[in-house]
């Protein structure tokens, strides 16, 4: 049999803590630290511990030639070469099974190996957030000044020696106004509907096409109000339709061919009030979800931030990657580019949602691998960046929003 090493397989030695009973009763804290090293390596979705004694056997081949078992087990011992094998960092000639199919599909993607290493290893899932990231609370900000002082100051102090250029003041218009009315909605009126009208033009204003380029027969652009880098718009919208008129209540794919919603059968297990994550489906048959089981989710994309999952329309931006990796291949900057279209995309998402007098949101903080089950997305072809939405406001304040000037909640 012929081996290689998988595409990408990176090594962390980490401090795993683990609480030990034995040693709080012997007057310990309880918590004891082990080093350990994990590897991570984006096919397999998560990083996998490694013992220290088979590392030295991850460096002793390449990812491309394949090489004799039969010299590594002379070397290395068949147990250290069968434990890499079992773990899937190292892989058999013929490739066959999960985890070389996995390998091969990674390979096409055309990934720069530390941005996909960041990527993967950012993902979260079933994380129940608010307890411990509620930034839109001041008392959180209370807890943090306490504990890490002052942030940094909001610009870089200005040089004393520099002679300030003062700029003309404009005179404010209506596109002042609109921007100013942009604020982080955590109220949304769990009893009010988007009208179809008004999510069909967000939609066609932040996802559609406005034009088409064809440069080569088979190779379509589209034309956003977004700018994307490479023109590749690979970032599709995803939605949680809570409600919507004249919408079933479901999760759905935009397609900008033919402006339209294709609904998504998800094939995970419906979850429940009180989930943090999701669960497989086991022997049962994918159905559509009750609002409720919908609800449910919401919370899970968001990472337990009810406040948005209230929202009627939730958004799942979501890369797929190759199809700007496939003109930046292997490249340093392909990845940040994939992040940074999302967030064109999203600022737009919340210009227009402000404009049509509806409350938008924004948020990175979310349970990808939840979500990806869901729409039945694998980690590094596709995977949700952020979760934005819309919605009408509440009629009021309950969860803090961050308006300084009272423009959106007037006194
Ligand atoms: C990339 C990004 C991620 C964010 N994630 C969260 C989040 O997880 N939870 C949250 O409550 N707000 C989130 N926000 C919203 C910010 O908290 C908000 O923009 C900030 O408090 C300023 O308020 P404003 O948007 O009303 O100006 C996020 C904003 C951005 C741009």
């Amino acid at each position: 049999m012929r081996l290689r090493r998988c595409a990408v397989a990176w090594l962390e030695p980490r401090e795993v803590a683990t609480f030990q009973l034995d040693d709080l009763l012997s007057g310990g804290t309880g918590v004891v630290a082990r080093l350990a090293w994990f590897a991570h390596a984006p096919h397999l979705g998560e990083a996998v511990e490694v013992d220290a004694a088979h590392v030295p056997l991850l460096g002793a081949l390449g990812a491309i030639d394949w090489i004799e078992r039969a010299s590594l087990d002379a070397q290395f011992g068949t147990d250290a070469v069968d434990a890499l094998l079992a773990a899937g960092l190292l892989l058999p000639q013929p490739e066959e099974g999960e985890d070389a199919l996995a390998d091969a599909g990674f390979r096409a993607q055309g990934w720069h190996p530390p941005a996909a290493v960041a990527h993967m290893a950012g993902r979260w899932q079933a994380i129940d957030g608010p307890k411990g990231m509620a930034e839109q609370d001041l008392d959180s900000n209370e807890g943090l000044l306490r504990q890490h002082g002052l942030p940094p100051p909001r610009e870089t102090p200005a040089s004393p020696v520099a002679a300030m250029l003062a700029l003309p003041r404009v005179e404010r218009d209506g596109f002042d106004a609109l921007l100013d009315t942009r604020a982080t909605c955590r109220n949304y009126d769990t009893a009010a509907a988007v009208p179809l009208a008004t999510f069909s033009q967000l939609l066609a204003r932040v996802f559609g096409a406005r034009g088409s380029g064809h440069p080569a027969p088979g190779f379509d652009v589209s034309k956003r109000t977004s700018p994307s880098g490479g023109a590749l718009h690979p970032t599709e919208c995803f939605l949680i339709v809570q409600r919507v008129e004249g919408i079933a209540a479901g999760l759905y794919r935009y397609r900008v061919e033919g402006h339209a919603l294709e609904p998504v059968v998800p094939h995970i297990a419906p979850p429940q009030a009180g989930d943090v994550g999701t669960h497989a489906l086991g022997d049962a048959a994918p159905r559509a979800w009750s609002a409720g089981e919908l609800r449910a989710f919401a919370r899970i994309a968001v990472a337990g931030q009810d406040f948005f999952a209230d929202a009627p329309v939730l958004c799942v931006l979501a890369p797929r990657f190759h199809r700007n990796f496939w003109k930046y291949r292997n490249h340093a900057k392909a990845y940040r580019v994939c992040v940074l279209d999302v967030g064109h995309l999203s600022q737009t998402l919340q210009l227009c949602a402000t404009q049509a007098g509806l409350g938008p949101f924004v948020t990175g903080a979310i349970n990808e691998v939840d979500i990806e089950r869901a729409f039945g997305m694998t980690g590094y072809v596709q995977s949700p960046l952020v979760v934005c939405g819309f919605g009408p406001r509440a009629a009021t304040l309950v969860e803090s929003e961050f308006d300084p000037n009272r423009l959106v909640w007037p006194r």
